[in-house]
């Protein structure tokens, strides 16, 4: 999971302060951590990848269909304990992920997943060798086009005896996907499997290690290529891959990929050596594994040109009837409404306020009918040493046009949850 810079402590803002809280049918009681809000809740039960005529679910469709030797795994909740989600992969008590201004709490002791490496260690415990995991995951972030805090990931791993059985296997797997590679129309810009910076773990024979990677960059370079190869455009335009090393709390080496499409470099996914102690943790020591974790939204946008991330969430029949099970088509865009932009000042409390706590209550309160929401300034008092802050919220619906009397009054309820949950003081 990428760290992401933290401001202050966030807290919790459901009003009044309920004693539990409902999700997938079930009640869990709530705590001073509790930060997950209704629009959040609401999203649990959508399963958007899961439908065979949906972007994602056709995106998922074609993953699985390329790895047709996986188990692919669904439906999997999404509440997880931090255990789960942080621990037993390796994450100090310290990573900014755990913040509750950067995950979603139910209490302390339950979270929604901020990724499918949560699910790890119970798959491997399974005993399974080659699967794939998809799902929805939730992290606490800003509103705009490309962000938003439900997305999907797929996890993706194989497993090899960690043995002269499991070096014949390598062996043998690696030399029949460099052979298709070798007569496919990619460019890799590659790293060394292992560096210093990017070791093999200690309990690793290098040698293995170096196999377990390169059988790793086949697999992902085969994926890469079959889900944006002869869509560069011009012609015989070859794919780029690019290969970077990367850091992990679950793997070493690690790397990250990225594919160059439409004139830019996109990262698409990270990926390593799984680190022996989740294996261990799983009670299946003795093999080594590699694994991916890649997110759905971002292809997917790529893929199709779905130019707005919410879109994937609409329900109108000019998005949902454009898509084909089994084919990546290119989204025609209808005409979009009209936005509005509407600011609101406010002095910040003296304990601080951060800005995932606005975003969330924006959200909360006018759920999708918001397209962005901006920090538009930020000043501190020089006398008073207080602090005033202006947001710009861009209101605008995806399938229909708002009336000014709405967007007013979406605006009003805004300000008031402000007032009542934060105790800002409007400017
Ligand atoms: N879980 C990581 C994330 O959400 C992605 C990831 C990285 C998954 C490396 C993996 C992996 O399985 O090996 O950003």
């Amino acid at each position: 999971m990428a760290e992401r810079g933290g401001q202050r402590k966030a807290r919790c803002f459901s009003t009044p302060s309920p004693t539990a809280i409902s999700l997938l049918e079930k009640t869990y009681p709530t705590d001073a951590t509790t930060n997950v809000t209704s629009a959040i809740a609401q999203k649990l039960s959508r399963n958007l990848y899961l439908q065979p005529a949906h972007p994602l679910g056709i995106l998922r469709a074609l993953i699985e269909s390329h790895f047709p030797t996986f188990t692919a795994l669904s439906g999997w909740s999404p509440l997880v304990t931090p255990a789960k989600n942080f621990d037993d992969l390796g994450f100090p008590p310290d990573h900014p992920g755990r913040a509750l201004s950067d995950s979603y709490y139910v209490n302390r002791e339950l979270m929604l997943r901020t990724h499918t490496s949560a699910h790890e260690v119970e798959v491997f415990a399974r005993g399974e060798r080659r699967w794939l995991l998809s799902a929805d995951v939730y992290r606490r972030d800003e509103i705009d086009a490309s962000h938003y805090p439900v997305f999907h990931q797929m996890e993706g791993a194989r497993v090899f005896p960690a043995s002269a059985a499991g070096v014949a296997e390598l062996e043998d797997n690696n030399a029949r996907l460099s052979a298709h590679l070798a007569q496919s129309n990619i460019v890799i810009e590659d790293v060394p499997h292992l560096s210093t910076t990017n070791p093999a773990q200690p309990s690793h024979d290098a040698h293995h290690a170096g196999l377990v990677a390169l059988n790793l960059k086949l697999s992902l370079n085969s994926l890469m290529l079959a889900l944006f190869g002869g869509r560069t455009g011009a012609g015989e335009e070859p794919l780029r891959v690019r290969w970077i090393e990367a850091y992990f709390p679950f793997t070493s080496p690690s790397y990250e990929v990225e594919v160059f499409f439409h004139g830019k470099w996109l990262e698409i996914l990270g990926c390593g050596v799984v680190q022996q102690r989740t294996l261990d943790v799983a009670n299946v020591p003795n093999n080594v594994s590699w694994a991916f974790g890649l997110g759905l939204e971002r292809i997917a946008m790529i893929l199709f040109s779905i130019p707005d991330i919410r879109l994937f969430w609409s329900e109108d029949p000019r998005f949902l009837s454009q898509f084909t099970p089994g084919q990546i088509t290119t989204f025609k865009p209808y005409s979009k409404y009209p936005s509005c932009y509407k600011d609101v000042s406010f002095w910040v409390p003296s304990e601080g306020l951060h800005d995932n706590d606005v975003f969330d209550l924006v959200r909360d309160v006018v759920g999708d009918l918001a397209e962005d929401v901006k920090l538009i300034d930020n000043f501190t008092h020089p006398k008073t040493n207080r602090t005033s802050r202006c947001y710009r919220i861009n209101y605008r619906s995806m399938d229909r046009s708002l009336s000014n009397e709405e967007t007013n009054s979406l605006h009003v309820d805004v300000v008031s949850r402000l007032k009542d949950v934060f105790r800002v003081e409007i400017r």
